[in-house]
């Protein structure tokens, strides 16, 4: 006879005491053992299997978004992630069109990314010196993107804007007041700075995100002001921090598993591959919070409505019910069949299902693989400058640091 309750005590203890531990056994556990739990440090029920987190992001009559509670976007208000229906859908479309578009992601953003990879590796110092790889390289080619897609390159600020209004989003769990009021100051000050170039553009759009937002209608009207802030601010949060992590996590596991970083070396058209496998097996976000509308029965256990749940979705990527050897890092896992996983359709859920799908999706690929195919053509290998970095984090998890040595191919 299973034992549940403590499974959920194990998990609880965990999230308290020891969150840099690897919690892939605390997951594999719930999967099979209690594949709803609640756990009391989240204030939430944690779903663990991927037809339970799968069916819950597909079902939006029944499960909606969590608003003005901790861990949630009220830092900057309404988003996209908080719409729903048409009104989401239209909206969405608008984000779509430039980030997903083949017109834009196969040459202005192409070039762009390809740019901003250049530009920070060949900056990097290399063996015997020390690289800082994310804040030389991870961090700035998608904050670089996003800059550009929404013509604020010129704001020199952006990357401490960007830092304060993340710390104050999801990864505040605590709540602490001191980090809210920094990223509220930072939010202010991007809307101020945002402010006039939204007036310049409902004028005179030009070729970029921001006038998309600026100058497209919904049922006849344009976004508010308002609303064009809001989606400024959560796209600084969903499309930075995420692709940093996600490359992090690939050079990590690439440089603690040297022959699967020789692959690449022996066949560099796995790229394209080893980054959705990173994506599977080391997703940079581990969980998406959703809300109860009504009681809802989740493998067998009641949920009230109102409740708070929390899919992790790197459980998800790790069900043995969907991918064989799942615990295993294989570069060529994916090989010809990576593009579904961009979308609802795939198997791997870093990208989450659903409606809500990650629109930046095709724009994160890219940046992976150009930033990959960049290393492993330059450099012969890596090592961690240090110990190996240990990973943090509950909702967006990676190491915090990455300092390694780059040893340039002969
Ligand atoms: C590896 C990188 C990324 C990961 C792992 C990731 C992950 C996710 C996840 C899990 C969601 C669903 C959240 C939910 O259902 O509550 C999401 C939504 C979203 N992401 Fe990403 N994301 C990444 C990169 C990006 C980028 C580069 C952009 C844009 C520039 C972006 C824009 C968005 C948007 C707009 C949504 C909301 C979609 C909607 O509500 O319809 N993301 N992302």
């Amino acid at each position: 006879m299973p034992d549940s309750r403590s499974v959920a005590e194990d998990f609880n203890a965990y999230l308290t005491d020891n969150v840099g531990a690897d919690p892939y056994p605390a997951f594999r556990r719930m999967r099979e053992e209690a594949p709803v739990v609640w756990a009391e440090p989240l204030q939430a029920w944690v779903l663990t299997r991927w037809d339970d987190i799968t069916a819950m992001l597909e079902d939006t009559e029944n499960f909606g978004a969590l608003m003005n509670r901790p861990g949630t976007s009220s830092i900057f208000g309404r988003a996209i992630l908080q719409m729903s229906g048409d009104e989401h859908r239209r909206k969405d479309a608008i984000l779509a069109k430039r980030l997903r578009g083949p017109r834009y992601l196969g040459s202005t953003i192409e070039e762009i990314v390809s740019g901003l990879v250049h530009e920070y590796g060949d900056e990097l110092p290399v063996a015997p010196e020390v690289a800082d790889l994310r804040t030389g390289l991870t961090e700035p080619v998608p904050l670089g993107a996003i800059a550009e897609l929404m013509d604020m390159g010129a704001a020199s600020n952006f990357r401490n804007w960007y830092n304060d209004i993340v710390a104050a989003g999801t990864s505040n769990f605590a709540q602490d007041p001191v980090v809210h009021a920094k990223g509220e100051t930072a939010r202010d000050e991007l809307y101020d700075f945002v402010t006039p170039s939204i007036e310049e553009r409902r004028g005179c759009p030009g070729d970029e995100l921001l006038s998309d937002l600026c100058s497209m209608e919904y049922e006849g009207e344009r976004l508010s002001d308002d609303e064009v802030r809001s989606f400024t601010a959560f796209l600084l949060s969903a499309g930075i921090e995420t692709t940093d992590r996600a490359l992090a996590n690939l050079v990590k596991h690439l440089i603690l598993q040297p022959e699967q970083w020789q692959r690449l070396k022996d066949d560099p058209s796995l790229a394209s591959s080893a980054a959705t496998e990173i994506l599977r097996f080391r997703p940079p976000v581990q969980a998406i919070v959703r809300m109860t509308k009504q009681d809802m029965e989740v493998s067998g256990t009641v949920i009230p409505a109102e409740n708070k749940l929390m899919g992790f979705i790197a459980s998800a990527n790790h069900d043995p019910d969907r991918f064989d050897n799942p615990g295993e890092f294989d570069v060529g896992r994916f090989e010809g069949a990576e593009r579904p996983n961009y979308t609802p359709i795939g198997p791997v859920r870093a990208f989450g299902a659903g409606p809500h799908t990650c629109t930046g999706s095709l724009l994160a690929k890219l940046e992976m693989e150009r930033t990959l195919e960049y290393l492993v053509e330059r450099f012969d290998h890596l090592e961690f400058a240090d110990d190996v970095p240990p990973d943090t984090g509950i909702v967006l998890r990676s190491p915090e640091t990455l300092d390694v040595v780059l040893h340039p191919a002969a």
